[in-house]
């Protein structure tokens, strides 16, 4: 393929994105941004890549997730704090089901900026461009709100950049240790409700135990206490990601220094698009959301096209058909991926295929929908013979009601109660970690038939 420059996607055709109408004020901000520091290194790019690498392999489980859209009205260190807090508690039990080390990378610090269903919003008789995003416009209903901002991009690199900040220091500087993050999840399972959920909790606990009594703890003392967490976001406003692109002088090779891992949106992902074409060039690792339209043919042209080396841990397929149509569309996609031979992490985002008008109005999903597509995409790859390898959530830390079920069953009228999305609705903490437990079991009962197979 030809040499890629990162101003090249400005040529192709571009979706979704605004049509900024002040030109000095879009080039002061991008000035600004491509004078300010890249929020990622080159070297935790190609080190996640590694880990999502064995992901694909089955050496390691993917867990994705976080909010629909960052809000700058929102932004807050107990925001950031609760989500890192609840990952890390679905990580551990997730390891425990997997038998794997669990990757951990955020929607954090960067998605800001959403793909709409339609360029406008009409309400009361109103008709006004749709909210997309706080990185470009306002969400509030005003003709002025709307328009979109280029200095917004700024606030949202300053926000990103404090949220790394934070997850950073949490990571590392005694937050996450193995022992706390289990005391909180006994906490969780103390409720009856959660009675279900305590045995495993006990067992992860006995683990503890046995390795505090054998010295364990003391010898990796380091790694139980620290973790690696990573940050990713849909790469949608590409006048952003273009203004964060570094070469990195190590490989030579162009980074996406807004995130670690950074995503194509099922809406933006045409082989010939402005999207494609800038994610082609850069060193880190790409996400591809696939829903329901993508056809096998896209498919590998875009395989082809993101991931021409072939590279282990490049390329993570996240696919999002909604609960009942995982069986019509997964098994061509995986057939199309197994006749190319191409390497890719198989992960579900069960969410964007399961949004649903509540009857009082509110956009939600439920529960049973989120789980279910979870097993049906398991025991698809199971009958494939392929790896299901991580899961791709909208959820939150706070206690939240935009999502109905779960154990504290929020009802279609509890909704009303808590409902602070700026998009799409999140899974609270408790959906969150109980959606572990039972995605835990899934995993734990696929790592049993593939050792009963391989005993026979
Ligand atoms: C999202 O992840 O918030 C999103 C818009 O997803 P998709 O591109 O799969 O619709
Ligand atoms: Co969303």
């Amino acid at each position: 393929m030809t040499e890629w420059t990162k101003t090249d996607w400005r040529a192709k055709p571009r979706v979704q994105m605004p049509d900024y109408t002040d030109p000095a004020a879009l080039a002061a901000a991008t000035a600004q941004l491509a004078k300010y520091p890249p929020l990622v290194f080159a070297g935790e790019a190609r080190r996640l890549k590694s880990h999502l690498g064995a992901a694909s392999r089955g050496e390691a489980f993917l867990l994705q997730g976080g909010d629909c859209a960052e809000s700058f009205e929102q932004f807050s260190a107990d925001g950031i704090r609760d989500t890192f807090k609840v990952m890390l508690q679905m990580a551990m039990v997730l390891t425990y089901g997997a038998k794997v080390p669990v990757i951990k990378v955020g929607r954090m610090a960067g998605q800001f900026a959403k793909p709409r269903s339609a360029p406008t919003e009409v309400v009361g008789g109103v008709e006004l461009p749709s909210y997309r995003g706080d990185i470009i416009n306002e969400l509030a209903f005003t003709p002025e709100a709307r328009i979109p901002d280029p200095a917004k991009m700024l606030q949202a690199y300053t926000q990103a950049a404090a949220t790394l900040n934070l997850l950073r220091a949490f990571s590392t500087g005694g937050y996450a240790d193995v022992n706390q993050v289990h005391s909180w999840t006994l906490g969780f399972t103390e409720s009856k409700k959660a009675e279900a959920y305590r045995e495993v909790a006990n067992r992860i606990s006995d683990t503890l135990d046995f390795m505090k009594a054998a010295g364990i703890n003391r010898d990796t003392a380091h790694t139980l206490q620290t973790v690696e967490f990573y940050t990713s976001h849909e790469g949608l406003l590409l006048e952003y990601e273009e203004a964060l692109t570094r070469l990195d002088s190590t490989s030579g090779k162009w980074l996406a220094g807004s995130g670690h891992m950074i995503w194509i949106g099922d809406r933006t992902r045409q082989p010939d698009g402005a999207h494609v074409e800038f994610c082609r060039g850069v060193l880190n690792p790409i996400g591809l959301k696939c829903g329901p339209t993508m056809t096998t043919d896209d498919l590998r042209r875009l395989m082809a096209r993101l991931n021409p080396q072939n590279e282990a841990g490049k390329l993570t397929l996240i696919v999002r058909f909604g609960a009942g149509s995982v069986g019509e569309h997964l098994p061509r996609l995986i057939r199309a991926v197994e006749a190319e031979g191409a390497k890719v992490l198989w992960t579900c985002d069960p969410m964007h295929g399961n949004t649903i008008k509540s009857s009082t109005g509110y956009k939600t999903r439920p529960f049973d929908s989120v789980l279910r597509e979870v097993r049906e995409f398991f025991s698809v790859h199971e009958a494939e013979g392929t790896v299901p390898g991580g899961v791709h959530f909208e959820m939150t830390g706070q206690d939240v009601t935009e999502c109905i079920g779960g154990l504290h069953a929020v009802s279609e009228e509890d909704l009303s109660d808590r409902y602070h999305t700026a998009c799409d609705p999140r899974l609270n903490a408790s959906q969150s970690l109980e959606l572990a437990f039972l995605v835990a079991e899934e995993l734990s009962q696929l790592r049993g038939n593939r050792q009963s197979r391989e005993a026979v």
